[in-house]
C-alpha cells in the first residue's frame, strides 16, 4: 500500500489516512498465540504493510499495548483514539456516555499516558451524548488541539445534525461509523452532510464484525444466504475470499459516493491482516458491485 503523510492537519487531509487502517479493538494480551496471534506483531505487521492509521479507544482497554507496539515507529503512525464511552455493567445498555469537558480532559491525559505519546493524531468523541451539548464537548476538544495534545478531531456514532454542529465549532477531520454490506444506514443518514463538509469517513466493522468472512455458499433461501453465495462466487472469479470481496465493496464506496472512505478492518492475526490489506487492491466490476448492492439496500 502507498505510504501516507501521517502529519494530519487539523482540517481534512485525505492522504494522511492511507487507504485502509487497522482496527485495534480486539487486540489483547489474551489474544496472543504464536507469531500469527501476537498482538504487538499484528500492529507492527500493519505498519510493515504500509498501513498508517491505528484505531484504538480508551474503552478498548488496550492503549498500553498499542503504545508498546508503535514504540520506535511513532513517525509512521496516524494514531487514533477515542473517549466518552464508559462500560457500566449495571445499566441495561452496558455502557454510559460521558462527554463533559472536565471528563474529556482527564480521559485525554489518561490516554496520552497509556499510549506513551505526547500527542494523539486523531481524537474522537466515541458516542453522542444526550446530556452534554456537542458544542461544549467540541470546544473543549479544540482546546486540546491548541495545547498540542491532539492534532485533529473526529466524531463517532453521531447524527448528521451533531456532525454539522460540531463542525461549526472546529473542523471535524473524520467521522467513524459502521459501514458494511449489511449495515448501510450511513448512506442515507450521514453521507450528504459528510460530502458537504468534506469529512473523511472511517468505516468501522466493514465485514459486519467478521460475519462476512464466514460467508459460505449454502442452499438456503433469503437475503443473507443470497449475499453469502454472491460473495463466495465473486471471490472465486478473483481468487479472493468472501471476506476480501466484502471488504473490497467498502473500499469501492469512495468512488460510488464520491466521499473519502477508509475502512478499518479489525483482526488479531497477522495472516488475516495481510489478507485484508490485499483486499484494498481488489477491483470489482460494475456488474459485481450492482449484484452486491442488490442485497443490502440502505434502510
Ligand atoms: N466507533 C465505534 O463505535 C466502533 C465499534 C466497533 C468497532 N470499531 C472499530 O472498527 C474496528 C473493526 O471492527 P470489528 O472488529 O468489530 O469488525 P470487522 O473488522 O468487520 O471484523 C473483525 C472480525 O473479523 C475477523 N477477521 C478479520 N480479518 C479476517 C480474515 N482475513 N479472515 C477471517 N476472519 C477475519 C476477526 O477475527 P480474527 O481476529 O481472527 O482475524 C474478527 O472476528 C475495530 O477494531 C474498532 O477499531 C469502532
Amino acid at each position: 500500500m502507498a505510504s501516507a503523510d501521517t502529519r494530519l492537519s487539523p482540517v481534512v487531509d485525505r492522504d494522511a489516512f492511507g487507504r485502509q487502517g487497522l482496527g485495534a479493538m480486539r487486540l489483547r494480551e489474551q489474544t496472543a498465540g504464536g507469531t500469527d496471534r501476537d498482538p504487538v506483531g499484528v500492529v507492527r505487521a500493519a505498519l510493515d504493510a504500509g498501513i498508517t492509521m491505528v484505531d484504538t479507544a480508551d474503552a478498548y482497554q488496550n492503549e498500553e499495548l498499542v503504545g508498546r507496539a508503535i514504540r520506535g515507529r511513532r513517525d509512521e503512525v496516524l494514531l487514533a483514539s477515542k473517549f466518552g464511552l464508559v462500560w457500566r455493567g449495571e445499566i441495561a445498555a452496558g455502557f454510559d456516555v460521558q462527554a463533559d469537558p472536565s471528563y474529556m480532559r482527564q480521559a485525554c491525559e489518561a490516554s496520552l499516558r497509556r499510549l506513551g505519546v505526547d500527542e494523539i493524531d486523531l481524537y474522537y468523541l466515541h458516542h453522542r451524548s444526550d446530556k452534554t451539548p456537542i458544542e461544549e464537548t467540541v470546544a473543549a476538544m479544540a482546546e486540546l488541539v491548541d495545547q498540542g495534545k491532539v492534532r485533529a478531531l473526529g466524531m463517532s456514532n453521531v447524527t448528521a445534525d451533531d456532525l454539522r454542529r460540531a463542525h461549526q465549532v472546529h473542523p471535524i477531520a473524520a467521522l467513524q461509523e459502521q459501514w458494511s454490506l449489511t449495515q448501510r444506514d450511513i448512506e442515507q443518514q450521514l453521507l450528504p452532510t459528510v460530502a458537504e463538509l468534506g469529512t473523511v469517513v472511517v468505516a468501522h466493522s466493514p465485514t459486519s464484525h467478521g460475519l462476512l468472512h464466514q460467508a459460505r455458499s449454502t442452499a438456503g433461501e433469503g437475503t443473507e444466504s443470497g449475499l453469502h453465495a454472491a460473495l463466495v462466487e465473486i471471490g472465486g472469479t478473483h481468487e479472493a475470499t468472501a471476506g476480501q470481496v466484502a471488504l473490497a465493496w467498502v473500499h469501492h464506496r469512495q468512488q460510488v459516493h464520491a466521499v473519502p472512505v477508509v475502512p478499518i478492518p479489525g483482526t488479531t492475526s497477522v495472516s488475516h491482516l495481510r489478507s485484508n490489506v490485499a483486499a484494498a487492491d481488489l477491483s470489482l466490476s460494475d456488474d459485481e458491485l450492482r449484484r452486491l448492492d442488490s442485497f443490502g439496500a440502505a434502510s
